[in-house]
């Protein structure tokens, strides 16, 4: 009879369509739903589970912030965040040098290497530089970093208390005044010695704008070599963070001749380790 076969078009029963699936009747259209149902669920509950292990909840469906994920146990993650491949490790190499064999280190970095192998860019300059109180300027206007300025005016306190005035003779030169200060050297002595004494373009501490040259009143630079502030100023510089960057007898670690007026700040750990290590300032901050 019509109809009673079962059909190829699907017919209404019920309210609701039936037809054919396959040739089997209407059980395995059932089941084919369920299936669909389930394998829906289990895909659903995966991405419940992957949003879950994110790790901080912001996902879409994470738990609002100050309540716990729920634990997700139907579905399994393929790798935990502890099995995630490690990221590789950062870089700890050195920059290597260009092909004049000097190396251009990082602008902002108080603690890089300075001497004839490693420089500055030539536009580095410390974006907030401040001027020195002229009671203790000798020469005009002097600039510091204000840690290495603040630092620098508990050492000159330090110094009057034990007897001893010191004053600033040059602070933050940028790469242009370097420049002009060691072409004077070399006009003024030649190359030879001007390289002993003055640090070419990009390569002086003074650039950093931590960097200091004292003196006592009426003795700079050469006259300051042996006085009392001398003494003082080598026994006490690292208790304030600074260091003498070029001391006696170490030209051919350091660079330079003899400089006890050259002070760097470092800050207060690293300036107590220098001192302790026994090591010259250039030592120490390359092998760090
Ligand atoms: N006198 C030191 C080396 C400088 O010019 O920075
Ligand atoms: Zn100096």
């Amino acid at each position: 009879m019509a109809g009673s076969k079962s059909g190829a078009r699907p017919t209404r029963r019920n309210g609701r369509t039936v037809g054919r699936a396959g040739n089997s009747g209407p059980w395995p259209k059932v089941f084919l739903a369920a299936l669909v149902s389930l394998t829906a669920s289990i895909v659903v509950l995966v991405l419940v589970a992957a949003d879950s292990f994110t790790g901080d909840g912001s996902g879409s469906g994470g738990a609002p912030a100050g309540e716990p994920d729920t634990p997700v146990s139907v579905a399994t993650p393929s790798a935990t965040p502890g099995e995630l491949p490690s990221p590789p490790p950062a870089s700890t190499e050195r920059p290597t040098p260009g092909p004049d064999g000097i190396v251009v280190v990082a602008c902002g970095d108080i603690l890089v290497p300075l001497d004839k192998q490693h420089r500055l860019p030539a536009d580095c300059e410390p974006p907030d530089l401040v001027r020195l109180p002229d009671d203790i300027s000798h020469g005009g206007a002097q600039y510091l970093r204000p840690e290495a300025l603040d630092a620098l005016l508990s050492l000159l306190d330090a110094a009057r208390r034990d007897g001893y005035e010191l004053l600033v003779n040059s602070s933050y030169r940028s790469y242009a005044v370097q420049e002009q200060t060691y072409a004077t050297w070399v006009s003024l002595y030649g190359q030879e010695y001007a390289d002993r004494t003055s640090a070419r373009p990009g390569h002086s501490e003074h650039q950093l704008g931590t960097t200091v040259d004292v003196g006592a009143r009426g003795r700079f630079l050469e006259d300051f070599v042996g006085t009392p502030e001398a003494d003082w100023l080598a026994e006490n510089a690292w208790k304030y963070g600074f260091i003498v960057s070029y001391p006696e007898g170490k030209e051919r670690i350091t660079g330079y001749a003899y400089e006890p007026w050259h002070i760097r700040y470092v800050g207060p750990d690293v300036a107590a380790d220098v001192h302790h290590s026994g090591l010259t300032l250039r030592e120490y901050l390359l092998k760090r």
